[in-house]
């Protein structure tokens, strides 16, 4: 079955038979938002989507520059031994054989007999004879078979077994391929660590839950490379300083969580593994993943290549191969975390009609970080307000205007884009040279003076992470 056929399938399996999944109604509220305002929605929407495929709007591209800008804050800027790389996404299909990829990296496909919809065959319960049924109508499942990820594609003009290439479906590769070029480049000492955000695919079987699980994300991964003996030190430092990341960020903490993997679970290069997790919705899924993948990869590249990689170490005067610590990170998994966990709705205030819905972004998340709003349309106020927008944007502080309908709907649509505060020029701006600044939590206003409103917004987005 096609995935239109399926998508279609399985609405109408939803309609007969399967009663609603823990938090589908909550999911239903935040994937309208998304759509509504811009965040992320379904691609090629005109021609009934692609299963999968999500674009992210004007919101959404922001929400997901301020997350990787973040992390490479965090895991380059702040560091003096983590370089970044920007690698290709087609890379040599021999790296793909050498990883374990090619004949590894697969997941147990299982098809309905009845309803025809297809299942990863590990993310079955089994029901309470110890039988794995279909979870969409009962039905008996075909035996499992393993279905490689890999999203393969053909190189120049001849569409035969020597064209073959491979989308990559992780990002981490090209750091031990390119191990030895950057460290000579960079004259790197260990411990280091090479950075990279960028596209990965995966052909997965089921694809679920939004932006959760597609076939076409973004990874943010870095691979720490130690000595030998120091591995488990540093895999217990990369494991605390990820989960604080995201604390630092605003996540509620009873909503996050370290979960180490059993031995089954970990992947084949793995030594050890935890992921970091957050309570989405639906239950605990995993955000993160944090690896010790011992000198696997650095190994079976050198003697795939027939390339010696090794790292000199100038103090034993001896060669090793390093062991690394990978932190890896989903972008769009992120994306949606931040927004479940920044969702809220506040009932109307005593007095007032309408409640809101805000979006409570950490202010550095936030992809709009000042809304400037002149109070009406007239004496000269929007005038003022477009000024304070452009030096707003001379400091790279993304602004935005806004002087359509009243100004307590005005406050609301930015409550709902997380824009965390709101200049009104009004009638005293012209007399005084004041201006109101509104926080998006606590709905409070104080009078600031005009030409202090971009130094007032960087100074608190600067001291927002402390
Ligand atoms: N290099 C190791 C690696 O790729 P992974 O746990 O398979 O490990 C790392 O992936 C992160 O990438 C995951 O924690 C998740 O955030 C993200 N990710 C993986 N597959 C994904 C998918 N199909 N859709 C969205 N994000 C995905």
């Amino acid at each position: 079955m096609s995935d239109k056929q399926q998508d279609k399938q399985r609405k109408k399996n939803k309609r007969k038979k399967r009663p609603p999944e823990p938090g589908e109604e909550f999911m239903a509220k935040i994937v309208s938002l998304c759509k509504r305002r811009g965040f992320a929605f379904q691609s090629s929407e005109i021609y009934g989507g692609l299963q999968s495929s999500y674009d992210y709007g004007p919101l959404g591209v922001e929400l997901k520059r301020n997350i990787k800008d973040e992390w490479w804050r965090s895991m380059v800027h702040s560091r003096e031994d983590v370089v970044g790389l920007d690698a290709a996404i087609i890379m040599h299909p021999k790296v793909w054989e050498a990883s374990g990829h090619v004949s590894g990296f697969s997941d147990p496909l299982v098809d309905c007999k009845e309803c025809k919809n297809r299942f990863r065959e590990d993310h079955l319960v089994p029901d309470d004879e110890g039988n794995l049924r279909c979870p969409e109508c009962g039905g008996e499942l075909t035996e499992a078979r393993q279905f490689n990820l890999m999203l393969k594609t053909h190189l120049g003009a001849v569409e035969d077994s020597s064209s073959v290439a491979y989308l990559r479906p992780e990002t981490a590769q090209s750091m031990f391929v390119d191990f030895q070029t950057v460290q000579a480049a960079g004259r790197l000492k260990l411990p280091f660590g090479i950075a990279q955000i960028g596209k990965s695919f995966r052909n997965e079987i089921v694809v679920e839950h939004f932006i959760y699980r597609s076939r076409e994300f973004e990874q943010m991964e870095m691979e720490y490379f130690v000595e030998p003996g120091d591995d488990e030190k540093w895999y217990e430092h990369w494991r605390r300083e990820r989960f604080e990341w995201y604390s630092r960020l605003g996540v509620r903490k009873e909503n996050l969580r370290l979960r180490d993997h059993e031995e089954e679970e970990r992947a084949h290069y793995a030594k050890a593994c935890t992921d970091v997790e957050y309570q989405y919705p639906w239950g605990w899924g995993e955000l993160e993943g944090i690896a010790n993948r011992t000198d696997y990869d650095l190994t079976h590249h050198a003697e795939a290549s027939g390339k010696k990689i090794t790292y000199f170490d100038p103090q034993t005067n001896k060669h090793v191969v390093p062991y690394v610590i990978e932190p890896a990170a989903g972008v769009d998994r992120s994306a949606l975390m931040f927004l479940i966990d920044a969702y809220c709705e506040e009932p109307a205030p005593e007095g007032k009609k309408e409640g809101r819905v805000v979006l409570k972004f950490h202010p550095r998340l936030a992809p709009i970080k000042a809304a400037v709003l002149p109070l009406v349309r007239k004496d000269g106020m929007p005038e003022r307000a477009r000024e304070i927008v452009k030096e707003f944007f001379r400091h790279s502080v993304n602004a935005f205007y806004d002087e359509k309908g009243a100004v307590g709907r005005r406050y609301r649509r930015q409550d709902e884009a997380g824009t965390p505060y709101c200049i009104t020029v009004d009638g005293q701006t012209a007399e005084d040279g004041t201006v109101t600044i509104r926080e998006r939590d606590t709905m409070e206003q104080e009078r600031i003076k005009v030409d202090e409103a971009v130094r007032v917004v960087r100074d608190r987005l600067a001291t927002a992470l402390d």
